[in-house]
């Protein structure tokens, strides 16, 4: 397997080490070898040269079979460009069209929800990662004036609608989930009478595809509400780019934090090549001291394992974790793990049996 790695700004570099061991330890175990490229793209990259994502950086990304991500984000670089111009960049131009995150309770991680656990909190959010009001349309009218305008509006297509909608069925019908499968879109049709009512429509259409799959309808705002109150409510939600954003910053915390939560940027296409990330950021203060948690990150990895083509390895990796978070770690929190990032690492190397 031929991974490119962006370890990225601030603690990326640290986290992505700890997913490589990880990775590499496995792979020994599951008979295959793992050959890692280094990208130093990222904040000190940019400071320096000024470049955020080089010139041919993309063609020579999709020669890998996927792309492991720490983190980006500097204190020196002002929000925003290395954002736009490295991470939306990356899933745009690779048409990774699905935002995969999936939101598990690992055993032993505590959650803000009373009297919730692993059995609750087991759910997955299938986010479009590629339209919506990501897809940087508008302008500004009368920049700086006190008759300004500004606009940024919202993209859907009908295919972008499809793929994404359809390839979330697949997704709910393949998962096994003993509560039955189920796949709740989570928009705003009551208010967005246009580009949700496409979305709506294509929903209804392509679920006839798949009559053992129990096609479900939330608000985005009621699905703030029930996920709170009943999270065990939720099998699989497809969602918008923006709202996908926010709910799973929610549901990351139901599930233990950025410490622990992960995602995929998947291109499902036949030679598509997609990339993995915690969801946490470059925790810039933390950077060097071997405290962050390196959980969110070796999930990351377990999910690339899991969708290119080495789902035995990426089961593996995630049973490791969890006997980890559940016999070993007294909290997912940067410094209070009981354990340095490192140590983290090599517990789940030895979980992996
Ligand atoms: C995420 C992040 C990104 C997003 C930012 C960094 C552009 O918040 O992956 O959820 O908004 O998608
Ligand atoms: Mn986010």
């Amino acid at each position: 397997m031929k991974i490119a790695v962006i370890g990225g700004d601030g603690t990326g570099p640290e986290v992505t080490a700890e997913a490589l061991k990880v990775m590499d330890a496995v792979a020994k175990l599951e008979g295959f070898t793992i050959e890692k490229t280094d990208f130093g793209f990222g904040g000190d990259h940019y400071l320096k040269t000024g470049e955020i994502l080089p010139e041919g950086a993309v063609n020579e990304l999709r020669k890998y079979d996927a792309i492991f991500l720490g983190a980006i984000g500097h204190p020196d670089v002002a929000p925003g460009i290395l954002e736009k111009g490295l991470l939306l960049q990356l899933r745009f131009q690779m048409d990774q069209y699905i935002n995969l995150r999936p939101v598990k309770l690992y055993p032993g991680v505590e959650t803000p929800l009373k009297d919730k656990g692993p059995k609750e909190i087991d759910f997955v959010v299938v986010r479009e990662n590629t339209e919506d009001l990501y897809a940087g349309i508008g302008g500004f009218l009368k920049k700086g004036t006190a008759d300004e305008v500004a606009t940024q509006t919202a993209m859907y297509t009908r295919k972008g609608c499809e793929r994404w909608l359809r390839w979330a069925f697949e997704y709910t019908q393949k998962r096994s989930n003993p509560k039955g499968k189920k796949l709740t879109l989570v928009a705003k049709t009551n208010v967005l009478t246009f580009g949700h009512d496409l979305i709506w429509r294509t929903f209804q259409e392509v679920a006839k595809d798949y009559p053992d799959v129990e096609p479900d309808y939330n608000h985005v705002d009621a699905c703030c509400m029930w996920m709170v109150k009943n999270p065990e409510y939720y099998d699989v939600i497809a969602t918008t780019n923006m709202f996908g954003d926010i709910i799973t910053d929610l549901a990351g915390i139901l599930q233990g934090g950025m410490g622990v939560a992960a995602g995929g940027n998947i291109n499902p296409d036949e030679g598509g090549t997609s990339m993995f990330e915690p969801m946490g950021g470059s925790a810039p203060k933390y950077t060097g001291q071997n405290v962050i948690n390196p959980i969110a990150a070796i999930s990351a990895a377990a999910m690339l394992l899991e969708h290119s083509g080495q789902p035995v390895a990426g089961a593996r990796v995630l049973k490791a974790i969890q006997t980890v978070t559940g016999t070993k770690m007294k909290s997912q929190s940067a410094g209070k793990m009981g354990y340095g990032t490192t140590e983290v690492g090599d517990l789940v190397v030895e979980a992996l049996g």
